[in-house]
Formats: C-alpha cells, sequence, structure tokens
C-alpha cells in the first residue's frame, strides 16, 4: 500500500496487518440483547422466546471494556462506536461513555435503533458521546413495522433522532438497509425526507450476515440503482471521501440541500481500505464482519494478564489478519456459519 495515510501510520510503527491495513476503528458490542427483531438480523424464528442470550456475567464489565479501549488506543485506534445488538438496552450505558471519553483523541459514536433515544440523548451526550448513528428502515409504519417485527412505529425513531439533534450529538446520520420488495419502495420518500434536514441518510446494501437471515444476492437493491431512483428525483453529484477506507461512498445533491451515502459492502467490496477491528459482547477480538470465529480476550483480562501481554495477543492477531471476504463472496461462502451481525455489532 502506497497512500501517504496508511504509510505514516505504518511509519509510526502502528500494527499493520498482512495486506498493510492499520488497526483504526473499534467497534465494541455492548449487549447481543435487542429491542427489535429485524428480519435481516434477528429473524423471529431464531431469536424467540427461547434463545439463550449471554448471561450478565458472561459480558464484559465496563471496566473491562474501558481497559481494552485504552489498550487499542494506544495500538492507533481513532474511533470507537459502540454497537449491540441495541447498545442502549444495556444498563447504565452512560457509565461507559464517561468511561471511553475520557480517552483522550477518540471519535466516540454509537450506532442505535433510536428507540430508547428519545429518553437517553441528552444523558449521552452529558456522559461524552459525539455523535450518533440512528437506523431506520422507512417512513411507511406497515412497511417499518415489517421490518423491525415488533410494531415500533416510525414516529418514535423520529422522535429520537430529533432529541439526538437538540443534545448535540451531530452529525447525525441514518442508516437504512435495502431489502428488495421489502422496502426499496421507501428510498425517495427516506431520501426526500432528510434532505436539507443536516442529517446524513445513507442506503446499505442487504449483507449476508450471520447465517440466519436467509440471504439471496436477488434481494440486494445496489447502490447504483439506489443513487439512480434519488438522482432521477434530484439531482445528485458524488463528493470525495471524508478520510481513507470511508465504508459510505458520498454524493451530495447539486441544488446544495445536504449529502446522501451509500455502503456498497456487496456490489463494490471497500476490504482493501478495512480497518476495523470488532469487539463482541463477551470479548473476543473479530477481524471481520463475517468471521467465522473470534480470538478470546476475556480469558486474559480475567486471568491477570498485564496491559504488555494483552497488547501482545491483539497485535498478533492483528498481523495475521488477511480478511477481505466481501472481495471473495461466493455462494459457498455465503453459507458459513458465520458470528451473528448481533452478536459483534454492525
Ligand atoms: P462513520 O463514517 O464514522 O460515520 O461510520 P461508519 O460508516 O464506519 O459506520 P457505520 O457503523 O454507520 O457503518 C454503516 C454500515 O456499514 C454498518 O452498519 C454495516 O452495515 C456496514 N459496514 C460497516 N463496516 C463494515 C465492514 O467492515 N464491512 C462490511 N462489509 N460492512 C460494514
Ligand atoms: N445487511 C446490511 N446491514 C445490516 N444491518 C443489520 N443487518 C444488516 C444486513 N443483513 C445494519 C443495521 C444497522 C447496522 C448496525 O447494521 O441496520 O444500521
Ligand atoms: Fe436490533 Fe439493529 Fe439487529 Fe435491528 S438491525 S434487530 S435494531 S441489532
Ligand atoms: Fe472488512 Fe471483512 Fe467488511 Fe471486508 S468484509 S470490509 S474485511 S469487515
Amino acid at each position: 500500500m502506497n497512500d501517504p495515510v496508511f504509510t505514516v501510520a505504518a511509519q509510526q510503527g502502528n500494527v499493520a496487518d498482512r495486506m498493510g491495513r492499520p488497526l483504526r476503528d473499534l467497534r465494541i458490542s455492548v449487549t447481543d440483547r435487542c429491542n427489535f427483531r429485524c428480519v435481516y438480523c434477528m429473524p423471529k424464528e431464531v431469536f424467540g422466546k427461547d434463545y439463550q442470550f449471554l448471561e450478565h456475567k458472561e459480558l464484559l464489565t465496563f471496566e473491562e471494556i474501558a481497559r481494552l479501549a485504552r489498550i487499542f488506543a494506544a495500538l492507533g485506534i481513532e474511533k470507537i462506536r459502540l454497537t449491540g445488538g441495541e447498545p442502549l438496552v444495556r444498563r447504565h450505558i452512560e457509565k461507559l461513555i464517561e468511561l471511553l471519553a475520557a480517552i483522550p483523541g477518540l471519535d466516540l459514536t454509537l450506532t442505535t435503533n433510536g428507540a430508547l433515544l428519545a429518553k437517553k440523548a441528552p444523558a449521552l451526550k452529558a456522559a461524552g458521546l459525539n455523535r450518533i448513528t440512528v437506523s431506520l428502515d422507512s417512513l411507511d409504519d406497515a412497511v417499518f413495522m415489517k421490518m423491525n417485527d415488533v410494531d415500533f412505529p416510525v414516529a418514535r425513531v423520529l422522535e429520537g433522532i430529533d432529541a439526538a439533534a437538540a443534545a448535540g450529538l451531530a452529525p447525525i446520520k441514518i442508516n437504512m438497509v435495502v431489502k428488495r420488495g421489502l422496502n426499496d419502495q421507501s428510498v425517495v420518500a427516506m431520501a426526500r425526507h432528510f434532505r436539507g434536514s443536516g442529517h446524513i441518510l445513507r442506503f446499505i446494501e442487504y449483507m449476508d450476515v450471520g447465517h440466519t437471515n436467509g440471504w439471496r444476492m436477488d434481494d440486494v437493491v445496489t447502490a447504483k440503482e439506489i443513487v439512480g431512483a434519488i438522482n432521477a428525483d434530484a439531482p445528485l453529484e458524488q463528493c470525495d471521501p471524508n478520510y481513507r477506507g470511508e465504508v459510505a461512498e458520498r454524493w451530495r445533491y447539486s441544488d446544495g440541500s445536504g449529502e446522501i451515502g451509500v455502503i456498497a459492502s456487496v456490489s463494490q467490496a471497500f476490504c482493501r481500505d478495512c480497518t476495523r477491528a470488532r469487539l463482541s459482547t463477551e470479548g473476543s477480538l473479530y477481524t471481520c464482519l463475517f468471521a467465522t470465529a473470534g480470538h478470546a480476550l476475556k480469558p486474559l483480562l480475567r486471568g491477570g494478564a498485564s496491559d504488555a501481554e494483552i497488547t501482545d495477543a491483539i497485535t498478533t492477531v492483528w498481523r495475521k489478519r488477511d480478511d477481505r471476504y466481501s472481495e471473495i463472496r461466493t455462494a459457498q461462502t455465503v453459507k458459513l456459519h458465520k458470528v451473528e451481525m448481533s452478536f459483534i455489532g454492525g
């Protein structure tokens, strides 16, 4: 890799993987539970009443997470994103945010379904959260409820977004996963709604994460189709990425009324620049969203290992990393028994 940013990372002694990719982002799943049952993520047939979620003692404590975060920060992490499941269902999450906000120089953010956001936004901001991303798949209640599968109304997510904006958790990003035949008809209405709002709406191609969502290529609405539909309604121009490895391709409205993003993880894989590590709810390190196994850090944390030993364990894993799942996706890899997204975050 001869990109200046990656080269500087290497010169600074930051750990790089086998493809020269530095460790930049850490996504931390704080719970495997969620108050939604999105059909593309936690289908009810699998995540029903009898589903065994992790017990509380199996989860990393806030102190354990913060210790790992400090170690990762020393290794060059610049951004931490809290995910789930639904991160806001983890009790006292603002206490964790306070601990993480004390680590200097980090962009601290969180991805939520917005259900509890109206209530929690001020406390999240006060604890030191910088910004927030809210998932919302349609503005049409019937479609949205069919997707979240718990009859959760659109209006309450919109209230959460407003509360986050009022609390100053900006810029706000809105994530919409597009699945053919389910919410593809909602794309243009969503774009119209958020155009001019100052929030950045991003459309995500439906992915074959986990092994329970019954993914088929035919269900993917490509970024190209999405941009085409919006452009026909309001002209768009492509803009440069904010940083190397940004997952969303950016498009701005030609009339200056804001921007949208498309995350083409299926049709235009971005593994080449992937600098993301994931920490699962029970403390395992995953080097790819589509990994079939992680590397347990909890035994080290709970077995008295020093920071140096944990640092060693992490760098050993990262140096061996050669993941590029989305670039090599085939009919065979789709069938692999991959870890569920609700377990390692999106
Ligand atoms: P910012 O640019 O910092 O706002 O965040 P982001 O775009 O990295 O984060 P976000 O969590 O909002 O990512 C949006 C979506 O892109 C995720 O929910 C995933 O669906 C997808 N995504 C993020 N990272 C990866 C990745 O490493 N691989 C794949 N295949 N998809 C990813
Ligand atoms: N494909 C694409 N995105 C997904 N997400 C969850 N499951 C999938 C999937 N199968 C998104 C959520 C949320 C983020 C955490 O990941 O909608 O925005
Ligand atoms: Fe919950 Fe998010 Fe998965 Fe939906 S996509 S079930 S809100 S974790
Ligand atoms: Fe990174 Fe894996 Fe996603 Fe590729 S598929 S961008 S390696 S997480």
